[in-house]
This record gives C-alpha cells, sequence and structure tokens, in this order.
C-alpha cells in the first residue's frame, strides 16, 4: 500500500508539511489525532486526563490497523509518540514510506512555547521534557524511517520540496 506517513517529535511540522506535500501530490491528507479526537468527540488533552496515556497509545494502534484496512493512499502524520510504540512499526512498514522529519530541541521549543493541547509538554520546564523525551525517542524515529529529512531552518515548502525531491 503507498501511503506516505510523515513521523517526528511534537513540532517538528507533520501536519502542516503533510498539508503542503498532500497538495503537491494531490492526494488526501489525514492525521492519527485528528482521527482518534473526531472518533472520540473529544481531544487529545482530555483523552489523556480521562483514560490516561496507555488508552490513548492503544487508540493510535486501533486507528493504524483501520487505516491499513481501509486501502486508500494518503499522506498521512502520525502523533510524536506512534512511531516509537514497537507495536506499531510493521503497521507503519505496511502502511507505506516512512519520512522521519528531524529537528533540534531547540527547533521544537521555539515552536511549542505556550502550546497547551501537548499533555506530556504541560510541566514545569517544557523545554527539559522536550530534550529527555528526544533522547529516549530519536533511536527508534532513526531506525523506523525510510527517509530522514532535517527541517531545522525550513520553511513548510522547503521541507515539503526535500521530501518529493528525495521520493521522486
Ligand atoms: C504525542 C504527540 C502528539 C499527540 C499526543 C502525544 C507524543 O501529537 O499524539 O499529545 O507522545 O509525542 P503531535 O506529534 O502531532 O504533536
Amino acid at each position: 500500500m503507498y501511503n506516505i506517513i510523515l513521523t517526528g517529535f511534537m513540532g517538528s511540522g507533520k501536519t502542516s508539511v503533510g498539508i503542503r506535500l498532500s497538495y503537491c501530490m494531490k492526494c488526501i491528507f489525514e492525521d492519527t489525532d485528528r482521527i482518534i479526537e473526531r472518533r472520540e468527540k473529544r481531544s487529545i488533552s482530555e483523552i489523556f486526563q480521562t483514560d490516561g496515556e496507555a488508552a490513548f497509545r492503544k487508540m493510535e494502534t486501533e486507528c493504524l490497523r483501520e487505516l491499513l484496512d481501509s486501502g486508500e493512499c494518503r499522506v498521512l502524520s502520525v502523533g510524536g509518540g506512534l512511531a516509537v510504540n514497537p507495536v506499531n512499526g510493521p503497521l507503519l512498514h505496511k502502511l507505506g514510506t516512512i519520512v522521519y522529519l528531524e529537528a533540534e530541541p531547540a527547533t521544537i521549543y521555539e515552536r511549542l512555547k505556550g502550546d497547551a493541547t501537548r499533555p506530556l509538554l504541560q510541566t514545569e520546564n517544557p523545554e527539559r521534557a522536550i530534550r529527555e523525551l528526544m533522547e529516549q525517542r530519536r533511536l527508534a524515529y532513526e531506525r523506523l524511517a525510510d527517509l530522514t529529512v532535517r527541517v531545522d531552518g525550513l520553511s513548510v515548502n522547503e521541507a515539503a520540496d526535500r521530501i518529493l525531491q528525495a521520493l521522486k
């Protein structure tokens, strides 16, 4: 099945780059967080608060299984923790080509400071939370990726162009 899957840390630009890519490739765009929110009729923050992170992780895997069944081709951006869950690796590979948007913690912090929608960053020191979580996840993102694009300093269009070039 041929989908382009965008992975990477929160704030790496998966959604905005994904929308641009889908426009260039004339295919649909989807985002696992938005699919889950639509289905649950509540926000990711509410899901974390009420059901906890483990329940959310199950919803992510369920969402991938359903996408595999649906057979449509698309650009898909996935939540920052989805790609590092080992259960999801084989499902993502079955879905298509995995593109990792790699960004420095400083870039992520600049983009996300003041953001209230990411439950994992609602801590006393979000900068440290970003650094620590990134350290834990970096290798998993790298290992899973078919293609890695560094997005520090790139605009959305530039990042999308790099991906299109590399996929040619
Ligand atoms: C998460 C990333 C978020 C969302 C949830 C958990 C994570 O998605 O799935 O807040 O564990 O990194 P984005 O990467 O789209 O922000």
